[in-house]
């Protein structure tokens, strides 16, 4: 929160997997990023989880997305598994959508374990 203004979100929710928590969204306002505010948010998930017995944190972003990919590297997440196709029109994902020129086809997840040191 900037005074009363929401600058940015993380959206959690559990996995069937027990102690796993994805984070199943986040966003930071656009004239806002790249100042520390989405490494501040996930500081805070990783607390939260941490704090309520969890021991995972799980999140999935576009294969295509090298600025997310390095985001949640940078924040401790390690890759665990590439979900090929999972952006077709199939899934309801447009086709031909590029991401700095990579097509946006694959998903990749990655994992934060908080008991053991990233
Ligand atoms: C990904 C996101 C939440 C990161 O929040 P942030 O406040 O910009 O993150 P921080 O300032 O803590 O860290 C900046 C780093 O995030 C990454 N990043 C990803 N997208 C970025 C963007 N649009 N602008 C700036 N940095 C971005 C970069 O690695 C950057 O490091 P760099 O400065 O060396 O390039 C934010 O960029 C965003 O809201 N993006 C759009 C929505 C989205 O893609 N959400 C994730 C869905 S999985």
């Amino acid at each position: 929160m900037q005074g009363r203004k929401a600058i940015g979100h993380l959206q959690l929710v559990e996995t069937h997997e027990p102690g796993e928590v994805e984070i199943k969204n986040m966003a930071v306002r656009e004239d806002r990023q790249g100042c520390g505010v989405g490494g501040l948010l996930v500081r805070a998930a990783v607390e939260l989880v941490a704090g309520g017995s969890g021991s995972t944190l799980v999140v999935a972003t576009a294969a295509a997305d090298i600025g997310n990919l390095r985001f949640y590297q940078r924040q401790g997440f390690r890759p665990r598994s590439i979900e090929r196709d999972a952006f077709t029109p199939a899934t309801g994902y447009a086709p031909g959508i590029r991401i700095d020129g990579i097509e946006l086809r694959d998903r990749v997840w990655l994992d934060y374990s908080l008991t053991s040191a990233p």
